[in-house]
């Protein structure tokens, strides 16, 4: 027997220290990891759907495995987003479609709401001119009609592969097994359930308090989404689903009638393409001011070279902040539906424009937004919402961002259908010259008329490089969708940042009115001093979150590398 004895204190102690030294270590080893996805994205080889929620990534991404195009997976994804986030996953919406095909054909497809026949210019104004809280944004008058459904049958009929029958079937599917609430989740169907109850006699949502790990089933959107594998587009817009609507809405006080619904198309239009330094970028025209509004601001900082300040030092938020501030006192006062007004959109991209809108900005102090009007232009030219991206084996690309606007839209949850109405009426002016619920100032462009399509900041954007495919990218996050994309753009293009480590940076924003900029509260404040002493209001704290971006970045190795945000439940899968 060895004469070394370990006493029992002594081995005791060892036991401890031991136990201590591994779970510091494993602790050490997930604090890696958690911090490793936020700079390493999904790596895949040939294709890659990132989306808000995981069911939804993996639907669209089964497609692309069996075969399917992007614009077949993109069908599947948007309606598994219907189901698993109806935050603004939706039916009852709206949104954006930008694409490029593997041959380098570009377009978009608009499916915006529009203003029913029934909509004036007062009809958010009580008897005084005021405009009545809350009449744009909650219950039955606060909708515009629906273009979803319009968007992805035009899309299909044009780009699809696959029966759109069964594109739809694992949404049904998805619907009648149930999803999983997350935490996120959990918390918003809670807090909003006041919202719910104001709105509507009844919905599931109401059925009790939600917790994480619960699951939700929705046999009534099941049987809406059977209605429309079995009748097509026209179930929508002319069929018992489109009544359901319309008479629910009727119940509640709504104007949308069968005729808007019957009148509603989908348009495909140019999309916004425009140059900074080696790229291409090809991004949403109006109705969306997205696009137009990402052309100036890089346009405003392009002679600057950007990149030579620090990523988010004072000089970095200072040079985008002042270009975001004009651009968005130009948005106020020259954006609306094309439709309906002449937009000077050849003027607004032009780099001669941008920079003499620039002329006025001064390195020692910040420019006041109340000296900032927009630019003088004739016009002589004649011219809670989700993102996904999706690139195929093929090498075809998609960009969509989709509304409801507020989170669960109106909060009108058509009873017996099954899905949210969007509250995307409040995107229009309800006065000329006063705030909508981003803060954002419309005017005359965006008044209310029938049939008008609201102006939108939603910005679905690809970009190019050396006439190949490079980005994928676009938001959610209202006014600051556009901010979002551009710093997106610049983290990559000017930072050499990889896609994932681009979407998790903290971001900032300016948009004119009000006259502040606003950080997330990740944001490191190394910079603020400098910035308050040139008289820049900053405003952190408010805002946890701006945008949250999904986006998909080609690598010079061919691959492909997810962003998926962590501000959300969103998630890239790939092969
Ligand atoms: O079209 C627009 O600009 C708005 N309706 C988008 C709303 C939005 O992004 C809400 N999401 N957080």
């Amino acid at each position: 027997m060895s004469s070394f004895r370990i006493s029992r204190s002594y081995q005791f102690t060892l036991v401890i220290f031991m136990t201590s030294l591994f779970l510091v270590l494993v602790q050490c080893r997930e604090k890696r990891e958690q911090k490793d996805l936020l700079i390493r994205g999904v790596i895949a080889d040939s294709a890659m759907v990132v989306s808000a929620r995981v069911e939804a990534s993996r639907i669209g991404l089964d497609v692309l495995r069996n075969g399917g195009n992007a614009f077949d997976a993109m069908i599947a994804t948007d309606l598994a987003l219907v189901v698993a986030y109806p935050f603004s996953g939706n039916i009852g919406g709206g949104g954006f479609t930008v694409f490029r095909t593997h041959k380098g054909e570009i377009g978009s497809v608009d499916y915006r709401e529009k203003a029913p026949l029934a909509a004036h210019r007062d009809m958010y104004l009580d008897e005084n001119g005021e405009i009545i809280p809350g009449l744009s944004t909650l219950g039955a008058l606060a909708v515009g009609v629906p273009g979803t459904i319009a968007g992805l049958f035009e899309i299909h009929s044009r780009f699809g592969t696959k029966p759109f029958s069964e594109l739809i079937q694992p949404a049904i599917d998805l619907a009648n097994n149930g999803v999983v609430v997350t935490k996120k989740q959990a918390d918003r169907l809670n807090r909003y359930r006041k919202y719910f109850e104001q709105a509507n006699e009844r919905t599931i949502f109401l059925d009790r308090e939600w917790k994480e790990g619960d699951t939700i089933r929705y046999p009534d959107l099941a049987k809406t989404f059977e209605r429309i594998r079995d009748n097509g587009r026209e179930e929508f817009y002319q069929g018992e689903t489109g009544l359901m609507m319309v008479e629910y809405l009727k119940k509640l006080g709504g104007i949308l009638t069968l005729e808007d619904l019957a009148k509603y198309e989908a348009v495909w239009r140019e999309p916004i393409v425009f140059e900074y330094k080696d790229y291409r970028i090809i991004s949403m025209p109006p109705p969306s001011s997205g696009g137009i509004c990402v052309a100036q601001i890089l346009k405003s900082v392009e002679p600057y070279e950007i990149g030579q300040y620090p990523h988010n030092s004072a000089r970095y938020v200072q040079l985008l902040a002042e270009a975001e501030r004009r651009v968005y006192a130009d948005r106020a006062y020259f954006l609306g539906d094309p439709d309906f007004n002449v937009i000077p959109l050849d003027s607004l991209k032009s780099a001669g424009y941008n920079r003499h809108r620039m002329s006025d900005f001064n390195w020692d102090r910040a420019t006041l937004s109340s000296d900032v009007s927009h630019g003088d232009i004739q016009i002589i030219e004649s011219d809670q919402t989700t993102h996904y991206s999706i690139v195929d084996t093929y090498g075809n690309a998609v960009s969509v961002t989709n509304t409801l606007n507020g989170a669960y839209g109106s909060k009108v949850y058509v009873d017996g259908a099954g899905f949210f109405l969007n509250n995307e009426m409040d995107d229009l002016s309800s006065k000329p010259g006063e705030p909508n619920m981003f803060g954002l100032i419309g005017a005359e462009a965006n008044s209310i008329e029938p049939e008008k399509r609201m102006l939108s900041s939603m910005t679905p954007t690809i970009v190019e490089k050396d006439d190949q495919l490079f980005m994928v990218v676009g938001s959610p996050g209202g006014s600051t969708i556009i901010t979002s994309v551009v710093q997106n753009i610049l983290n990559v293009v000017e930072y050499g940042m990889g896609m994932q480590q681009s979407v998790s940076a903290p971001r900032f924003h300016h948009q004119w009115l009000p006259d502040q900029i606003l950080f997330e509260n990740s944001f490191d404040t190394l910079a603020f001093p400098e910035l308050r002493g040139k008289g820049y209001s900053l405003s952190k704290g408010t805002s946890p979150i701006i945008g949250k971006v999904d986006a998909i970045l080609v690598l010079p190795d061919g691959k492909l590398e997810g962003g998926a945000d962590p501000r959300g439940d969103d998630k890239a899968v790939g092969f």
